[in-house]
């Protein structure tokens, strides 16, 4: 897969391609047996997430930090589908005590997880600092999943062992992580405002939903349990993603309008890597119009994704001190 078939639509191995829908990808799928988390569902791609979820009978958590735009994202979803099983609870990945009150919040919900969308994300942002004290498209994009998903792991690990059904973890990364700065991650300026890049600081979070993808599916294959991990570029879709660079994307697109996606394209690849059974056992990979593709260079490297492992570690650890 790759520009001429992005722009043509034509179909890679796995029968899909660019012109796929989510609802295409998932058509005969009955994931009634299924709870799913999507990060960021209130809008864009992830909506479109879990209103293709939902209609395939899975139980769906919207998580987002404005709750009132996610519970009319909800409503929207009942208006067409009086059945689908979608809630709402507050995250704000920005926040470490939000992430960690959300977790508290699902496991008090006392239901199964066998899906997890990291989804959501901010994009070019100029320089600011979390809540945390993290520069903020690391601290949400990454950052924030990272202790997500760890939070949810043994949760995840559970259902998967009582259930015997697979686990999936999706990490929605995108074609920018080719176009971080130089050596992947500035491990030692990660909170550095001079050098600061709002679209490498964007590529930098990208290419570390991809390593954290690899070093999870790693570790799970280590220890023999049964969650796949993969990450996904979802195409280019114009959504609310785009505010800090609205008229820059507009340009844009007029140039490469034929590589542009609507969201229920934009949805499919993410709902085909949780959901397709083509993909049961499959993990570490990265995919693009519901096909795998071979990322950068710096996404393989699995030592760099151990050092970002331990990296985001520390850096959780250190914001948990008083
Ligand atoms: N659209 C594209 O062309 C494209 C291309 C490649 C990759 N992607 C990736 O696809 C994913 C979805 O993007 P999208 O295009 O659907 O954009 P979107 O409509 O802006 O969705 C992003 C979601 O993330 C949420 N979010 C942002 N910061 C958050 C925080 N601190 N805590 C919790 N939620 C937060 C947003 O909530 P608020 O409404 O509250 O801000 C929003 O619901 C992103 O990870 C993006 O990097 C998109």
């Amino acid at each position: 897969m790759g520009i001429l078939s992005s722009m043509t639509g034509w179909r890679g191995r796995s029968g899909f391609g660019s012109a796929s829908t989510a609802e295409e990808v998932t058509e005969g799928i009955d994931a009634r047996n299924l709870t799913a988390i999507v990060t960021g569902g209130a809008s864009g791609i992830g909506l479109e997430t879990v209103r293709v979820l939902a209609l395939r009978n899975a139980h769906v958590i919207i998580a987002a930090r404005n709750t009132e735009a996610a519970n009319a994202a909800k409503e929207l979803i009942l208006e067409d589908n009086k059945t689908a099983r979608v809630d709402v609870l507050k995250l704000d990945l920005c926040s470490m005590k939000s992430i960690r009150a959300f977790v508290d919040n699902f496991i008090a919900l006392d239901v199964p997880l066998n899906i997890l969308i990291n989804n959501a994300g901010v994009m070019f942002c100029p320089f600011q600092l979390s809540q945390d004290g993290i520069e903020l498209q690391f601290a949400t994009n990454h950052l924030g999943h990272f202790l997500l998903t760890n939070l949810l792991l043994e949760k995840m690990k559970q259902t998967a062992r009582t259930t015997g059904i697979e686990g999936r973890i999706v990490n929605l990364s995108s074609i920018a992580h080719h176009h971080s700065y130089a050596h992947g991650i500035r491990f030692k300026r990660i909170n550095d405002s001079i050098g600061y890049s709002n679209k490498k600081a964007y590529g930098q979070s990208k290419l570390a939903n991809i390593l954290h993808a690899k070093e999870l599916s790693r570790r799970f294959q280590e220890e023999g349990i049964n969650i796949t991990a993969n990450a996904v570029h979802p195409g280019l879709i114009m959504t609310p993603l785009m505010r800090h660079s609205a008229l820059l994307m507009r340009i844009l697109k007029v140039f490469t309008y034929f590589l542009w996606k609507d969201v229920p394209k934009g949805a499919a690849t993410s709902c085909y890597v949780a959901l397709h059974p083509n993909l049961k056992g499959v993990t570490g990979n990265y995919y693009v119009d519901c096909n795998e593709m071979g990322p950068s260079a710096l996404a393989k490297d699995q030592v760099l994704a151990k050092k970002l492992w331990d990296f985001s570690d520390e850096l959780v650890k250190s914001a948990a001190k008083p």
